[in-house]
Parts: C-alpha cells; structure tokens; sequence
C-alpha cells in the first residue's frame, strides 16, 4: 500500500489514512534517509491518534512515551540512530516494548533489525526530487 503527502499542509491527511491502514499492526519501522520526514510523520499520527503531548525525535532517550488522549492508548516512539552495540538496545528492555501490545514507532530500524519481532510492518519513506513523499507500508497482517 501507498500513501502520498503531497506536501507538509497535507500531512494530517495522510496520517489518516495511515491510521485506518494500521489494523491490529502494533509495531512499525519506518525505513528512509535521514530527513525523509520519518519524525514528522510520526508525529503527525501520534496526533491524529490523540496525543497532546510534545512529540519530539527521540535521539537521546532512545524512547519516547505518549499517551493519547483519547483513548490512553500508549504509544512508544524509537530512534536507533545513536546505538552502537545492540547491547544498549538489550540493556533498555526493548522486548518489553515490541511485545507489550503497545503501539511501537521505529526510526532506524535497521540498525536492530534483527530484534523486530517478525509481524512488524514495514513503512519506507521516500522523497522525490519536488519534495513530494511517498509511504510504502509492506507486510501488513
Ligand atoms: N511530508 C513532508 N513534506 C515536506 N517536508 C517534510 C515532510 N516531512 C518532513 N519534512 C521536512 O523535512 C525535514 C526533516 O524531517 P524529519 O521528520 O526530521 O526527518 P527524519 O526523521 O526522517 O530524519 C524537516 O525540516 C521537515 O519539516
Ligand atoms: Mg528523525
């Protein structure tokens, strides 16, 4: 499945669609390049979800923790960008994240791929050259 945002006005939009995509998914790693918009489409479902709360790029605490409002679903963002040896990653519990049931957005899962659980859902984030981004979400349940 794909999904385009046209631009950052059209963001909401697609973090809609996102949502409705997401069935009973609850672990997602979003693949792309540095300045994809990885963070920024993160936060935008985290807010159509219903968290009020400051959504910022997790670097230094590797995890963040919201709460939506709405329903006080809790939802945990990942930046793996900074590990250097998936000791760190087993030092922070990160089983206890990925199974608790929680939703789980990944940012550089690549770098602990081999600790996705297997029914993760795959979302790529790709700019063309007019600064249009497309998501492809693969594997989905
Ligand atoms: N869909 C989009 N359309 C236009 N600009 C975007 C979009 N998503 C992100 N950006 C811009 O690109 C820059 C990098 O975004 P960011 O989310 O931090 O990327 P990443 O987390 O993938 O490194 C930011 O300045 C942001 O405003
Ligand atoms: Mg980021």
């Amino acid at each position: 499945m794909e999904i385009k945002i046209q631009s950052l006005d059209h963001i909401h939009e697609a973090a809609r669609k996102f949502v409705e995509a997401m069935g009973d998914n609850t672990v997602f790693a979003f693949y792309g390049k540095m300045g994809a918009g990885k963070t920024t489409f993160i936060k935008a479902v985290c807010e159509e979800l219903g968290v009020t709360d400051v959504i910022t790029s997790p670097t230094f605490a590797i995890v963040n923790e919201y709460r939506s409002d709405k329903g006080g679903e809790l939802i945990y963002h990942f930046d793996f960008y900074r590990i250097k040896k998936l000791e760190e990653v087993y030092d922070m519990g990160y089983e206890d994240y990925f199974y608790s049931g929680a939703l789980c957005f990944i940012e550089w899962p690549e770098l602990v791929e081999e600790l996705l659980p297997g029914d993760a859902v795959k979302v790529t984030i790709e700019t063309a050259e007019d600064g249009t981004r497309t998501l492809t979400l693969e594997d989905f349940a």
